[in-house]
């Protein structure tokens, strides 16, 4: 039986050493850090010798530290062991420094110091970037300064690097080559934490490990691949970032592009990091940019307006907090895009993504080809039937095949059925989380669902000329549509073939907002 113990039972323990975080006092390390360290360590997959080093401006010492975090987490379902908190506790420390100041690294590089003498652990360091980017070129220069950056006879030295990473193309590469100044490629982890999600591991087990899908898995036999990010949500406090980034930098340039990515990917030859990422890089370089001409077309972007869902108001993104109240940030995008290869030649890909939808969602959908003759007749009288392979990022994670079978009784209609799969039906239920998955591999030093340099830029260079040309031309069309709908209603007109539009996996909150322009 598959279960989730099984698969920790596969991972390995890591080498002693200490992880470093930086913004340690932040939203981050609360939210995600602290939670996924607590559950590798009762999985036994953190070392025998392990020690957290939170760095940020606020003052605490390790005392009070400690203590922050444990309030914190005492509050988390599922966490009710305050013995196992405290032993997990006795092991971080804090220090206090101007973070943007190199010269107080010093401070940083003694406390570690002081903590390698008092645990006996090497000087094997992961560092945490989990700071606002500004942070992210001071951090590695001040390290190096310090000789905290280079491998040596001490121990190994990794970087992870939270998103954003760069905010176009031009930054990214300026961001890329500065971290690389300070660390090696290998020594570098950029996060993704899609990448971190089993379901979206298991896109490619689904395809590499399975005769029966791969054969099937071009331009031949698939007609269209659709692949929807939904929230409920809207920006939740974040209007000062999101208002300057934006659906195609938040969800897009990153999340969605590695989706699309592990869709399209040819086999690696050998499953390891290089050879995995060298197929994610070829599907970025392969990705068609989309002219100017054809921006407003194949790109449509909208933004939340209020509206009344069941009864409820909800104000429109203009509203909230750290908007401007003449924005133009588009809260939702949907794009048609192509990948120019052998295998992809003319099969579109339709992604989207947006906040305050009817709700929370991500899956992908590979559309094959209906037959090339209809034989018989649909009960629910639909002119197109295609197959449906829908792959379950979240929530329900699992995968679900749309096949069409014989009604029972007289004549031959067909009606579509599911052959569905879902995780919760596993013995152990509990999907690891992301962040638990993506640390551990730091720490084994894997970096296969890490983002390379590479891979970053080139998706970088599809986007650019979207945000781009959204810029000189500010008034390109902006659609309004009310929260609890599914973005603007134009953007249905974008999947191509008679019959066809979006996969709705829930219908619309009622709601009476309406369609706008702004
Ligand atoms: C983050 C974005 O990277 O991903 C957020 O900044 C978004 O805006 C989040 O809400 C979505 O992640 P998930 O795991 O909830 O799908």
């Amino acid at each position: 039986m598959l279960s989730i113990e099984n698969l920790h039972g596969c991972m390995r323990k890591p080498q002693d050493h200490v992880l470093i975080i930086f913004g340690a006092s932040g939203d981050l390390t609360r939210r995600k850090l602290i939670p996924a360290l607590i559950q590798l360590r009762r999985r036994k997959l953190l070392p025998d010798k392990f020690a957290i080093l939170g760095v940020g401006r606020t003052e605490y010492d390790d005392n009070s530290f400690r203590e922050k975090l444990f309030g914190d987490l005492k509050h988390i379902k599922g966490f009710p062991n305050e013995e196992e908190i405290e032993d997990f506790l006795a092991a971080a420390y804090y220090i206090s420094i101007n973070t943007s100041s190199p010269g107080e690294y010093g401070n940083v590089k003694n406390k570690l110091s002081d903590i390698c003498k008092e645990l006996v652990v090497p000087g094997n360091y992961i560092y945490y970037l989990a700071t606002p980017p500004s942070l992210y070129e001071v951090i590695p220069l001040a390290l190096t300064e310090q000789g905290l950056s280079r491998q040596n006879s001490e121990g190994w030295k990794r970087i992870i690097i939270e998103k954003p990473f760069g905010t176009d193309l031009q930054s990214a590469r300026k961001l890329n080559e500065l971290i690389l100044k300070h660390f090696r490629e290998d020594q570098v982890y950029r996060i993704d934490h899609y990448l971190g999600k089993e379901t979206v591991q298991n896109i490619m087990v689904t395809r590499f490990s399975n005769g029966i899908f791969e054969p099937l898995w071009n331009r031949n036999f698939i007609h269209h691949v659709e692949i929807t990010s939904a929230e409920n949500l809207g920006i939740e406090g974040r209007g000062g970032y999101y208002d300057a980034a934006g659906a195609l930098r938040d969800m897009v340039q990153n999340h969605l592009l590695q989706l699309v990515a592990l869709i399209a990917m040819e086999p690696p030859a050998v499953n390891n990091s290089t050879s995995m990422r060298n197929e994610i890089l070829k599907v970025f370089q392969a990705l068609r940019p989309i002219p100017d001409g054809e921006i407003s077309k194949n790109v449509i972007r909208g933004q939340y307006v209020a509206s009344r869902v069941r009864g409820e108001e909800y104000k429109s993104y203009r509203e909230e907090n750290g908007v401007d109240p003449c924005s133009r940030t588009e809260t939702y995008v949907a794009l048609k895009i192509y990948i120019d290869n052998w295998r992809w030649g003319g099969v579109p890909f339709y992604i989207r993504t947006g906040k305050r939808l009817p709700t929370r969602v991500s899956e992908a959908v590979i559309h094959f080809h209906s037959t090339p003759h209809r034989l018989f007749n649909f009960s629910s009288g639909a002119i197109n039937h295609d197959n449906q392979l829908v792959l379950r990022i979240q929530p329900d994670e699992g995968i679900l095949l749309k096949i069409g079978m014989k009604v029972p009784g007289t004549g031959f209609n067909v009606q579509e059925v599911n052959m569905d799969f879902h995780y919760s039906d596993l013995n152990d239920t509990k999907l690891p989380e992301a962040y638990e998955r993506l640390l551990l591999d730091c720490m084994n030093g894997d970096a296969t669902l890490y983002s390379r340099g590479d891979a970053v830029n080139e998706a970088w260079r599809f986007i650019d000329p979207i945000l781009k040309y959204w810029q000189q031309n500010p008034s390109d069309r902006l659609h309004g549509y009310p929260s609890g709908t599914w973005g603007p209603n134009i953007a249905d007109n974008l999947i191509e073939g008679e019959g066809l539009s979006w996969r709705y996996p829930c219908k619309n909150l009622t709601n009476d907002g309406i369609y706008c322009e702004l």
